[in-house]
């Protein structure tokens, strides 16, 4: 198992892998994407450093990249993925290397940070997906649906996601963004991590924040679920919202103070 925490460019092989343990069975493959800014130093690596490791320690190969450090564009928006070319995207860019990888991922992570709603990067890779998608249309319980092509083994779409405010509502917008996702994929949405007054991780009193996420991604590659009693563990308050604002424009007053503004 290899846990690759710098990002992959030009390491991997062109086309699908199926990858064995040794005990012979196939092994889990997982695909995910840090979206911060911040990279591996952000509030969103604190989270999504241990649920990755969790599901490592179930068995799973995992790759992670940094949407910061890819070298991608946004969609052009032409559709030649799906009129021209189905399954093919025009730009040749770093996503061509991901493909592959993406193709022979059985889970796809996608670790967010709340922006409004996301930093451009991941908006971007998560935009470029879109060759990857059958662009065979049905109305399902109201709505029109896709599926991923055949060739793309993704079964499985989670959320690990952090934001600065105390409430954990400010992450909804996240939620329904990836839910769509799953519904434009024909995946199933395994559930959010969210993280809230993600700051407050550094805290010692959140270990078992961090435990939680490790815990779930084992659950998750071992099971294919993750336990709402852990999801509520790595979403509960860390301090109270009013000690939160408290400390939050005490620190503004300070740099007001510091740059005489
Ligand atoms: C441009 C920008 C917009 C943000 N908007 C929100 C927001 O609407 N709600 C919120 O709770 N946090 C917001 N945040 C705070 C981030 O979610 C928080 O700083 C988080 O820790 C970022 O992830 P990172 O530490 O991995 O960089 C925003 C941060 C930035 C830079």
């Amino acid at each position: 198992m290899v846990m690759r925490l710098s990002p992959m460019r030009k390491r991997y092989e062109a086309g699908p892998t199926v990858i064995v343990s040794p005990g012979g069975d196939e092994m889990t493959n997982v695909f995910a994407v840090n979206g911060s800014n911040r990279k591996g130093k952000g509030n969103l690596a604190k989270l999504l450093s241990p649920f990755l490791e969790g599901m490592e320690e179930a068995g799973a190969e995992v790759e992670l990249v940094y949407s910061q450090d890819l070298d991608i564009e946004d969609c052009l928006g032409d559709f030649s993925c799906w009129s021209k070319q189905p399954g093919i995207c025009i730009q040749k860019d770093e996503m061509q290397e991901l493909y592959p990888m993406l193709r022979a991922s059985d889970i796809l992570v996608l670790g967010i940070p709340r922006y409004i709603p996301m930093p451009a990067p991941m908006q971007a890779f998560i935009n470029r997906l879109c060759p990857l998608i059958d662009p065979f249309l049905e109305a399902r319980d109201g709505r029109t649906v896709a599926r991923f092509h055949k060739d793309v083994r993704i079964k499985r779409i989670v959320l690990v996601a952090v934001s600065g405010w105390w409430e954990v509502g400010n992450m909804d917008l996240l939620v329904e963004i990836v839910e769509e996702v799953a519904k434009d994929t024909g995946t199933e949405f395994s559930g959010a991590l969210l993280r809230p007054h993600a700051y407050e991780m550094a805290r010692p009193e959140a270990a078992d924040v961090l435990e939680a996420a490790r815990r779930l991604g084992r659950q998750l590659v071992s099971n294919g679920r993750m336990s709402p009693d852990d999801l509520a563990i790595v979403s509960r308050p860390l301090v109270s919202w009013e000690d939160n604002l408290k400390r939050s424009n005490l620190g503004y007053e300070e740099t007001k103070r510091r740059t005489g503004g």
